[in-house]
């Protein structure tokens, strides 16, 4: 039973699926995410919680009339389990029934994720399993890959293992740059992450795959 605080507080109707995002910067993902909410959309959103106060995400969040909390990860230093306490402080008023990570930038432990097996989405830049972790676009670079790409995958203690839900593959030209990959695959991971987590909060689990 939910708090009829929290319901209230966010407005959001009964029956609708409560997403909480959780950012670290410029939060273009979030946005594209928040957009897409609406209508018969099965979800709304009801926070966006960023891990850096100067993410430019929260005033692109408070400006859609998201509302905003920040847990400055800077001020835990290497307490990772302190940092993780204050994040569920700030989520757990709201009340969400699913958390999309969105450019959030910190691998959660295995105890935090535990919290919300099934329930927790993110999105990476590249097509999984190759690529797991950081740097993806030189990599891909590096290895001569012909091909690039994002995917959407529930969260498991293991760094972008989880359950594949979605992806979406881009070509990769000659002459491209990390930079170049990077700009052509954002706009397809803004049509991918909405595309995904419509049908994840609908039920429906099925992978999708889109050609970017
Ligand atoms: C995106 O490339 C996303 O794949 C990765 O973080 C980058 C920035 O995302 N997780 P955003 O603009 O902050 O949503």
């Amino acid at each position: 039973m939910r708090a009829a605080s929290s319901e209230a507080a966010s407005g959001v109707p009964r029956g609708l699926v409560r997403v909480a995002i959780l950012i670290s910067g410029a939060g273009s993902n979030m946005v594209a995410l928040v957009r897409s909410m609406t209508g018969d959309h099965p979800a709304r959103p009801v926070l966006v919680l960023s891990s850096d106060p100067g993410a430019a995400g929260l005033g692109r969040a408070a400006a859609m009339g998201i509302p905003t909390a920040v847990v400055d990860r800077r001020g835990f230093g290497a307490d990772r389990k302190g940092f993780e306490a204050a994040l569920e402080a700030a989520i757990a008023p709201v009340a969400p029934d699913v958390i999309c990570l969105a450019g959030f930038m910190h691998v959660l432990s295995p105890g935090f994720v535990a919290g919300w097996t099934g329930r927790m989405l993110n999105i990476h830049p590249s097509l999984l399993p190759r690529h797991r972790g950081l740097r993806t676009h030189d990599r891909v670079l590096a290895g001569g890959d012909t091909e690039h790409g994002c995917t959407v995958h529930l969260v498991t203690a293991a760094l972008d293992e989880g359950p594949i839900l979605g992806t979406a593959r881009i070509p990769v030209l000659p002459g491209d740059t990390p930079e170049s990959l990077a700009a052509r695959l954002l706009p397809v991971e803004h049509r991918l992450y909405p595309a995904v987590l419509r049908r994840f909060a609908g039920g429906d689990h099925e992978p999708l795959h889109l050609e970017g």
